[in-house]
């Protein structure tokens, strides 16, 4: 699977330590108050894992999946939900986890259905990488791992057709592997 990277972003140690502060903000913003974690799959999968575990907050943890890819290395620009509705999190504070930040569609989406359909005190958003690039929709991060340029990126819960994602490092995918068939 290495083989089929151009370059390596982060190891593994990198992403650990890095997920070491990021638990600590967490945990510092959301001491007293009662935390429900939305992890958003598969993506966040790994991420959410290794975060949390970091995290000593009697925390509620659930899940939405979301597709906006469908094979292809750009979203589609429309963003389908695997499930009728979200998880109920009235009078809770949400955490939504995510792998990356990209177009913006995918966590807009979902904070549109969470607001439209719960009524939680308030949301804030998690996500392991951020692209550095104009967004689609206006979606932005409060906990953020690392700022990346917009390449497309693999591993560490990040799938290229749904490969790679037990990569436990992050790299950029070479480009000849790429097709964008699915756009
Ligand atoms: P957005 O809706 O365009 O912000 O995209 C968010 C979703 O697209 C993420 O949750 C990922 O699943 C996927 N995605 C965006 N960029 C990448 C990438 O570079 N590699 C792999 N998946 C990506
Ligand atoms: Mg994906």
């Amino acid at each position: 699977m290495q083989n089929d990277l151009e370059k390596i972003l982060f190891h593994e140690q990198t992403i650990l330590s890095r997920l070491d502060v990021l638990a600590q903000e967490i945990t510092a913003e959301y001491r007293d108050k009662e935390l429900t974690v939305i992890a958003v799959l598969n993506g966040s999968i790994i991420f959410a894992a290794d975060l949390l575990r970091r995290i000593p907050l009697a925390l509620k943890l659930d899940c939405v999946s979301v597709a906006s890819y469908h094979g292809g290395t750009a979203s589609t620009g429309q963003v389908t939900f695997d499930q009728i509705s979200v998880p109920d999190v009235s009078g809770r504070h949400v955490l939504i986890v995510d792998d990356i930040l990209d177009s913006g569609r995918t966590l807009f989406a979902i904070q549109e259905k969470l607001f439209a359909e719960a009524r939680p005190l308030s949301a804030k958003v998690c996500v392991l990488l951020r692209k550095i690039k104009e967004r689609a929709k206006p979606a932005e991060a409060d906990f953020v791992g690392f700022d990346i340029a917009d390449e497309f990126v693999v591993g560490y819960g990040l799938d290229y057709q749904e490969n790679y994602r037990n990569l436990p490092l992050i790299g950029v995918l070479r480009a000849e592997l790429v097709t964008n068939s699915g756009r």
